[in-house]
């Protein structure tokens, strides 16, 4: 049984808080969170203590592993904190908003043998899982366009993107880490378009609500990855792989695959309402990976190395969105 303390009861952490409660081998036994209502509520909902001072986890011996769920902000400090007290952790995407903080925890983690796993929830989807097996096992050949996309349905709070880094550290980080974990190959070089089309107020923040991503890979392969933080018709997502032999599509979803052919129309389901609804069931699937790669089982999860890796895609990202240029990506390692 592996005891989790969780940190962040908001959006996500309820998430993993549920899946975690509903495994038969792990328990949530500790919350902590800076809006302590939050905590108790969460903690009353699955029998865990609430925490009044984090560092009371570090230093438990009842807690195995801990799942950092806070906002992006206080990422890298939890990570350090429970890097020291040699827990092992399940943290949420990005590591941090900074890179010099990401660094400064990489360099604390290195030559540790300690399971650090990042939220990269899309390598989970069963779909996504499948088209990687299979390109991997050179069903169609070598890759040559690989393209990822990823839009809406609505913008976030206006106060979530302030604190969330940026459309390309918040939602594009995903595409950054499928790309490189899809083609087996992480890109040298990026190149980024990106606009404010959907709500000027994101763009006063500072961000953009709108990105397309070109990326070369060694092998001489491209990928395009797009993202728009809204899309008229509900969530769509869907990934191609294109190579030499043929291409594997994950296709986008709709909440049936029935369609109703009639006279002069045909109908079909809508698209999910939003990311959650469409990704939901590899949220369970990713935590039934962790606890059982706890247990022993030889599992490859996203490590804190492949987020190292994305968020390293996404500053270079920024720097050809503020260059106009394309931009190198230097994979820094301590
Ligand atoms: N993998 C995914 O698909 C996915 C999806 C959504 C969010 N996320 C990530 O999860 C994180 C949280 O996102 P969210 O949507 O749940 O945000 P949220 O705002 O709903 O929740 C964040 C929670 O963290 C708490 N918090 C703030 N500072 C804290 C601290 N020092 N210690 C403990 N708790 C603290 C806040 O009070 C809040 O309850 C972000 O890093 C985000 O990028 C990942």
């Amino acid at each position: 049984m592996i005891r989790f303390a969780l940190f962040g009861a908001g959006f996500i952490g309820k998430v993993h808080a549920k899946n975690i409660h509903n495994h038969p081998n792990a328990k949530l036994t500790h919350v902590y969170d800076v809006n302590v209502e939050a905590a108790q509520q969460l903690s009353a909902q699955v029998g865990a203590t609430v925490v009044a001072n984090p560092d009371d986890i570090f230093a438990s011996a009842d807690v195995d592993a801990v799942a950092i769920c806070s906002s992006t902000n206080t990422h890298s400090d939890l990570l350090a904190a429970a890097i020291r007290a040699n827990k092992p952790i399940f943290c949420e995407k990005p590591i941090d908003l900074n890179i010099e903080r990401v660094k400064a925890v990489a360099t604390l983690l290195k030559g540790k043998d300690l399971p650090v796993v990042m939220g990269f929830s899309r390598r989970f989807d069963a779909d996504y899982a499948e088209a990687q097996r299979r390109y991997r096992a050179g069903e169609i050949g070598k890759l040559e366009i690989l393209q990822l996309t990823a839009r809406g349905p609505k913008p976030p709070a206006i106060s979530y993107v302030k604190v969330s880094g940026g459309q390309l550290r918040d939602q594009t980080i995903h595409y950054f880490d499928l790309a490189a974990w899809i083609a087996g190959e992480a890109p040298t070089e990026v190149y980024t378009s990106g606009a404010c089309l959907v709500d000027p107020a994101i763009g006063e923040a500072g961000d953009i609500d709108t990105a397309l991503v070109m990326m070369k890979l060694p092998s001489g392969a491209l990928v395009q990855i797009d993202n728009s933080r809204r899309a008229a018709y509900g969530y769509d997502e869907r990934i191609e792989i294109f190579a030499s032999e043929g291409m594997l599509e994950a296709g986008r979803k709709q909440l049936s695959d029935v369609r109703k052919y009639v006279n002069g129309r045909v109908e079909s389901a809508a698209m999910h309402a939003g990311w959650f609804e469409r990704i939901e069931v590899s949220f369970g699937t990713f935590i039934d990976a962790f606890v059982r790669s706890l247990h022993g089982e030889a599992i490859t999860m996203p490590t804190f190395w492949d987020g190292l890796r994305a968020q390293q895609m996404a500053e270079a990202a920024y720097q050809s969105l503020q260059t106009n240029q394309p931009v190198k990506v230097d994979y820094w390692l301590p």
